[in-house]
């Protein structure tokens, strides 16, 4: 991140001014950075006088607290900082987090959409936005990006990230800090990001919520680390741990992840804020006796904020004068929190993000709107397009707009949203008729939820109401086209929101076979959080629409594709199973000792009884309404550690089109073996009918390597193989050795 003299120079001064501060505060001060509270009172009214509120707000104005989460808006954020400059005796500003994960108020696509895009500089442009639009409200940081590898469609959570691949989940990463930070944290505009949640939280087990993790160092190493070294890289300047169990040890509790590989190894000088409570989770866990105990553990193992659970402002100074802990372990927190306090500019000008002009300006402005629809229709991905049903006319047809979600203007725009106002998202029923002259005529067919929409509750499924069916079928039975849109509730994925059952809830699959008996001519447009067992319709329905959740614009994103207005180029960031039984399943496994059925009939082999071993649709698949054609795979030049290959891709079709060129390698003999192929390169490119461009990889050391069991960076020499296509099954392929 300082790399130039000048912010060398920056640096050191930086450090210096910490370092004088560091001098002039008290043990409780000092631990009292250390400290994080979500907002805890209403601050456009009275001060708390009694309870938790009242303690709290006192801590506020004695300087022991060091940051606030959840507080937004220049007004609010404004009173709370007056507190902390005008009233506490050294006048250190509070930094303000926040989950801008996909959007603050102007909502964007859910981070798995985004990486269907596969387009990075969309993605970082995306985060730029969220980041300003966030800061005009008074935040200077957010708590993304989320960076977990996940494999498993059942954990809700899969919805905030990259997906399943490490190569793609590492650009992604990158991208989304450097749009969140910029290249100048003090820049207004700019807020600090966080990597999280360190580490390994993604595979937790059999994908319940908040499960331990148990994995080897293979998967930690080559799966799990690199999207978090990539933040590192990008200079991300806080790390959030997690709420997992890491092979027996709580994340928040490690000192092997927290101290040796991040603090050490990668020599990172920001903070780790805890996850929400985490340190005294640390008793559930069975890891700390205490709270006390547990206050010990997070701080030794190099945890610097304690968001909310209080640990460490009622234990800490204690632990320190009983000479149980450390003080030096105090400084070095308090140290790492305000340093990144002076990279932001709080100390030069405490409310430097509390403009209230600026805040009227920028928040939901049309610019943003407009970037948001890009990246939505950057996101949709197109599963299946019989007899090219797709694109539809614009003019002359009887649409049928079938689907509780498609009338839907909250559900869309996905699960973190905290900052956003409800019922807000384009819905598609609106975006279908704002861009054409067809007759859209809209039937909900069946509720999907029934009861309030709360971020905490549990969203209640429709599974009995089925007295909406009739009108849908007779709607149906009269048009031309059926559009039905279906999927999860923007509220069924998310935090806390593990499903077993990975088809369509409720009863929109019983729906939706009612609807095709009557009308086989369907579109059928999903909105959903995670990978979804889709076999039924992939085997009846002739056109299949991913359009996950797409934020503020989803309607006319989804509109303009659907019209052709915009040729889908999307590419799954995760694999879909056929069956939930096949997860986790994943592109990138390790061969067995047997692989292949040795003659027919035999049950010897690496299978199922009842499923096949392939996914429905692979990692890296996506249509459009053109066609590609790859050919003349090459190896340009290589040296002992490198190797430059070639492909040539034309657009066979008849429309201009974008297309993710993906090449894999697999390394066919290594110790300890490799997976049969890995994502090492990708790259958009668009292509006019007709058109062909050569596209040139480079895969150095970096690409080839991978990490040993015992966490070193290796380079093997022997054979391999480099695959390059439109999907991870790509089987156009050259060999090479080394
Ligand atoms: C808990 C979540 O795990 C984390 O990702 C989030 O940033 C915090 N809550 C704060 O809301």
């Amino acid at each position: 991140m300082f790399n130039s003299c000048s912010s060398k120079s920056k640096l050191s001064t930086v450090n210096e001014r910490v370092d004088t501060l560091l001098t002039q505060m008290t043990l409780e001060e000092k631990i009292g950075q250390m400290n994080q509270y979500s907002s805890f009172w209403d601050v456009t009214g009275p001060a708390p006088k009694e309870g938790s509120a009242a303690v709290q707000f006192e801590q506020l104005k004695n300087g022991l607290v060091g940051s606030m989460l959840n507080v937004h808006g220049v007004e609010n954020v404004y009173k709370l900082q007056k507190i902390a400059v005008e009233e506490t005796r050294l006048g250190i500003p509070l930094i303000f987090g926040f989950d801008v994960i996909h959007g603050y108020k102007t909502i964007t696509p859910i981070p798995l959409a985004e990486a269907a895009s596969w387009d990075l500089e969309a993605i970082e442009l995306s985060a730029k936005n969220a980041a300003l639009e966030a800061s005009a409200a008074g935040i200077n940081w957010t708590f993304a990006p989320m960076v977990d590898v996940s494999r498993d469609a059942r954990w809700g959570r899969v919805m905030e990230g990259g997906g399943e691949d490490p190569y793609l989940g590492s650009k992604i990463a990158f991208a989304r800090v450097k749009g969140f930070q910029g290249d100048d944290l003090s820049n207004p505009s700019t807020i600090a990001a966080c990597a999280k949640h360190f580490a390994g939280y993604g595979f937790t087990e059999s994908g319940k919520e908040y499960n331990s993790v148990d994995v080897g160092t293979q998967t930690l190493y080559n799966v799990i680390m690199p999207p978090f070294k990539a933040t590192i890289d990008a200079g991300v300047r806080t790390f959030m741990n997690s709420f997992s169990q890491l092979n027996g040890v709580p994340a928040t509790g490690s000192k092997f992840l927290q101290r040796d590989i991040l603090k050490r190894d990668w020599n990172f000088d920001g903070f780790v804020v805890s996850d929400w409570g985490s340190i005294e989770e640390m008793v559930e866990h069975g890891y700390a006796k205490d709270e006390k105990e547990a206050a010990q553990l997070a701080v030794e193992a190099g945890s610097d904020m304690d968001m909310q659970s209080l640990s460490y402002v009622e234990n800490l100074a204690d632990l320190v004068k009983s000479g149980i802990v450390d003080e030096k372990l105090i400084d070095d927190a308090a140290r790492r929190i305000l340093r990144v306090k002076f990279e932001l500019g709080l100390f030069d000008d405490p409310y430097k993000y509390c403009d209230l002009s600026r805040e009227s300006k920028i928040l939901g402005n049309q610019n943003l709107h407009n970037a948001s629809l890009d990246m939505a229709k950057k996101s949709i991905v197109l599963l299946k397009n019989q007899n090219q049903l797709l694109p539809l006319k614009k003019q002359g047809l009887n649409i049928a707009l079938i689907g509780d979600l498609a009338n839907d203007k909250t559900s869309p725009l996905g699960n973190w949203i905290l900052a956003a106002e409800k019922n807000s998202a384009v819905s598609v029923l609106e975006g279908l008729k704002s861009y054409s002259g067809n007759n859209v005529e809209f039937s909900v067919g069946t509720k999907l939820n029934t009861g309030a929409l709360e971020f905490a509750k549990e969203l209640k499924i429709n599974t009995t109401d089925k007295s909406d069916f009739a009108a849908a079928l007779k709607l149906a039975r009269t048009s031309d086209v059926v559009v039905m849109v279906l999927g999860e509730h923007g509220l069924q994925s998310g935090e806390g929101r593990s499903r077993t059952n990975i088809g369509l809830p409720g009863l929109q699959q019983e729906l939706l076979e009612a609807v095709y008996n009557i009308n086989k001519n369907i579109v059928l447009v999903l909105n959903n959080g995670r990978p979804l067992v889709l076999n039924w319709a992939n085997k009846h329905i002739p056109a299949i629409v991913e359009a996950w959740q797409l934020g503020s614009q989803s309607g006319n994103a989804i509109a303009q594709v659907l019209y052709g207005d915009y040729n889908p180029s999307g590419k799954l960031p995760m694999t879909f199973p056929r069956s939930v039984g096949q997860v986790p399943i994943y592109y990138n496994y390790k061969s067995t000792g047997r692989p292949t059925l040795p003659s027919p009939g035999e049950v010897f082999w690496t299978h199922y009884q009842d499923e096949e071993n392939t996914p429905l649709y692979p990692f890296g698949y996506g249509l459009s309404y053109t066609t590609f054609g790859y050919k003349n795979l090459k190896i340009q030049s290589q040296t002992d550690t490198s190797i430059k290959v070639s492909v040539e891709v034309t657009n066979t079709g008849n429309l201009e089109g974008k297309e993710v060129v993906q090449l894999y390698v697999k390394d066919h003999f290594a110790r300890p073996a490799q997976a049969v192929r890995n994502l090492k390169g990708f790259e958009l490119i668009n292509l006019k009918p007709g058109e062909t461009k050569t596209v040139q990889f480079l895969l150095t050391e970096k690409e080839l390597g991978f990490y040993n069991n015992n966490g070193d960076f290796t380079l093997q020499s022997g054979e391999f193989s480099a695959f390059v296509g439109g999907d991870s099954t790509a089987d156009l392929s050259t060999n090479f050795s080394l």
